[in-house]
């Protein structure tokens, strides 16, 4: 446990606190109360943050004072006094190095996009890891092409369920693995085949893949390895392949890398053109957000699990 959490923020309310939450060892701790922040350099907004998704527990060490949190969803509260492609009042979502458990923060403005007009903030606060890690994974890193073969290993996830989405737009044959309880979401994704990890090997049910998306790690990275066509190619965003088995398969192994070539605006264009659907999980509130980690620790994909800062944002579109 901490003492004195502090957020390292300037005051312009003392009046308007707002909460943040303090985590210890991966699991919050406590929601204190903060100040309000405000846009500091050029090219920085304050957005209000109505809700915010929950992105993994995080178990990497921090430096305190430290507020978890990498995505958001919300309203553009104020604006640097340079920035020019938002304005006050826009609904807006986005990815943040840190701090999104909270009702405000500063965001720098090229991480931000204009939230889809067809996505509740709850929604679209569940959008931005997954999708451009999908988009970076499955087209950067793995150079999907129309027709090729591809199979997402945790295809009912945060990740995957966007990867299935975006193979099929881009014209591949799209194979995915899920629990037995998620067989039906993932062939709704439109996932041509589906193999239930908890009854079937897949490498006894799938062969010849061009790619594979690995995002579960450890339990399948073998098997991912093992359904490669020679010159295949596995990408793993969840733990580092084994080169050496690589290597005696002739296959290339790596885990996924870089920043994705599209900007966070494609996906909203995607979405409201209906190409890419998007399911949220469970919601808390800030308050509760470590019973939202605990949950998120026994949860089975189908959606990120949102912590939801003001009412009715679930209903709530712009
Ligand atoms: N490198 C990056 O940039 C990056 C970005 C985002 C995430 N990640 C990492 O990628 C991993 C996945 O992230 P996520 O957000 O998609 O996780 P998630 O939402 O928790 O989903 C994980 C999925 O894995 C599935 N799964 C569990 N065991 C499995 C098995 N043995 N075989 C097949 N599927 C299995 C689960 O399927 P069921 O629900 O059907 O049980 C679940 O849907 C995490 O390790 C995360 O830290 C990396």
């Amino acid at each position: 446990m901490f003492e004195g959490f502090f957020l390292g923020w300037q005051t312009r309310l003392e009046e308007d606190p707002l909460q943040s939450c303090e985590i210890s060892s991966g699991i919050l701790a406590k929601a204190q109360l903060f100040a309000t922040p405000f846009p500091s350099g050029s090219e920085l907004l304050t957005h209000r943050v109505p809700r915010l998704r929950i992105f993994q527990v995080e178990f990497r060490p921090v430096t305190f004072p430290y507020t978890p949190g990498i995505e958001v969803a919300g309203v553009v509260e104020d604006v640097g006094p340079t920035v020019t492609a938002f304005e006050i009042g826009q609904a807006v979502f986005g990815q943040v190095a840190e701090g999104a458990y909270a009702e405000y923060l500063t965001v720098p403005i090229e991480t931000l996009a204009l939230k889809p007009k067809t996505l509740s903030f709850v929604e679209a606060a569940t959008v931005p890891v997954g999708a451009t890690t999908a988009w970076r994974t499955l087209f950067d890193n793995g150079g999907l092409v129309s027709g090729q073969r591809v199979l997402i290993q945790g295809a009912a996830g945060g990740v995957g369920l966007f990867a299935v989405q975006l193979a099929k737009w881009k014209g591949a044959q799209v194979i995915g693995t899920a629990s037995t309880a998620n067989l039906d979401f993932v062939r709704g994704l439109g996932a041509d085949m589906v193999v239930d990890y908890t009854t079937t090997r897949v490498e006894s049910v799938v062969q010849d893949v061009d790619l594979v998306l690995d995002g579960v790690g450890a339990q399948t990275l073998s098997s991912s390895l093992v359904v490669l066509k020679p010159g295949g190619t596995l990408i793993s965003i969840a733990s580092p392949p084994a080169q050496e088995q690589a290597r005696a398969r002739g296959v290339r192994a790596l885990m996924s890398r870089g920043a994705a070539s599209t900007p966070l605006q494609t996906f909203t264009q995607l979405i409201d053109e209906g190409q890419l659907k998007v399911t949220a999980g469970k919601t808390f509130a800030l308050s509760e957000a470590q019973q939202a980690h605990e949950y998120g620790q026994s949860s089975h994909g189908r959606g990120r699990i949102v912590l939801q800062i003001v009412d009715g944002a679930e209903n709530t579109f712009a």
